[in-house]
């Protein structure tokens, strides 16, 4: 008991696929009496586990207000990572928990992705080579491709991520519109015009998505949004899966109503090898990665346990998301 004297709780990361917890433990150290590292993957387990956490890390772990009602020591649930739709927010208010996020590690990884996920579908260089490695070295196969500089990009939600988009599409010489309820023109460089959602939609020759996933942008591009779209566009989803309607999706590129898709994000992660989606040659996926990179990695473990241990200390927290 000796040893921890002076220390203000215990902290458990609930769940993270993370090979270590190193950087975690470091920043606790003298804060935390001790930090547990769990694979809770249901409401259940968290209740059983982690009853007695002070502060709570968590990944992809539930925290339902069934689960919050059973934390009674809980003073922080701290997200790794930007969204944090698996929290019930008004619980965690309700009972005086701060949640936090990560917001601004990945920034640059994610619109890089993005945009990686775009330059594939525009450029069609994944479906190059694999016409090549079948052994047809043509190019009028991958026919048509456009100059970005004629084209332009739609940009749903201009946020941290939307506006690094909007930055990075901007200086490859494409028009760039958005859409965002929430910002004024103000706000934004003048290169980015904001429009309606439905005008971004059918303007856009690249459409990226950049929101939350709130009850508001739930299925937003549902089928009737999506049929907006030129038949020659591209979708980019590096947000969250429940935003797109995967089902409206996979009908329109069926149909041939859109040129392709790519997105880093699925309503249900891990997307089994079944998933319809996969079938189309011009539907590209990359499994929730958008976000990674060494660098980035190591500054979400430390900025999220930097942020219990301010609460822990009584300390203001600083990415706290929301209110009480
Ligand atoms: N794939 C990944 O690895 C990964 C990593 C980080 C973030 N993300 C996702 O990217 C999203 C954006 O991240 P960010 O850092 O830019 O967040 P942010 O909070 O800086 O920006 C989000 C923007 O979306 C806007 N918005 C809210 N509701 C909207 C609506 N109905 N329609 C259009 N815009 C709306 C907000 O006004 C805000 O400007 C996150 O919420 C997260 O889900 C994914």
């Amino acid at each position: 008991m000796e040893k921890h004297q002076g220390k203000q709780g215990v902290v458990i990361v609930a769940d993270c696929d993370h090979p270590s917890i190193d950087i975690e433990k470091s920043v606790l150290e003298g804060v935390a009496s001790e930090v547990r590292w769990l694979a809770c993957k249901t409401e259940d387990e968290i209740i059983a586990q982690c009853g007695d956490g002070d502060g709570i890390i968590i990944q992809y772990a539930p925290m339902t207000r069934r689960v919050l009602e059973q934390l009674p020591r809980c003073r922080i649930i701290a997200r790794y990572g930007v969204g944090v739709d698996t929290v019930d927010l008004a619980a965690a208010s309700d009972r005086g928990i701060v949640v936090s996020n990560v917001p601004d590690y990945g920034t640059h990884e994610v619109s890089d992705h993005a945009l990686a996920m775009m330059l594939c579908l525009t450029r069609k260089v994944p479906m190059a080579s694999a016409q090549i490695k079948r052994g047809q070295w043509d190019f009028r196969l991958m026919h048509p491709v456009h100059r970005h500089q004629v084209q332009t990009i739609g940009i749903v939600g201009l946020g941290r991520i939307g506006r690094a988009m909007a930055h990075k599409t901007h200086a490859l010489g494409m028009k760039v519109v958005g859409y965002d309820p929430y910002v004024k023109p103000a706000d934004l460089p003048e290169y980015i015009s904001l429009l309606p959602l439905e005008a971004v939609l059918a303007q856009s020759d690249v459409v990226s998505v950049h929101c939350p996933l709130t009850e508001t942008t739930r299925n937003m591009l549902d089928e009737p949004m999506l049929r907006l779209m030129k038949p020659s566009a591209y979708l980019v989803n590096t947000a969250r899966g429940c935003i797109v309607d995967e089902v409206a999706l996979d009908k329109l590129l069926t149909e041939k109503k859109l040129a392709g898709a790519a997105m880093d994000v699925l309503a249900a992660e891990p997307g089994p090898a079944s998933h319809p989606l996969f079938r189309h040659e011009n539907f590209y996926c990359t499994p929730h990665m958008a976000w990674h990179s060494e660098e980035s990695a190591q500054e979400l473990k430390r900025k999220a346990a930097e942020e219990v241990r301010r609460v822990l200390r009584g300390e203001a927290p600083m990415y706290q998301v929301n209110k009480f």
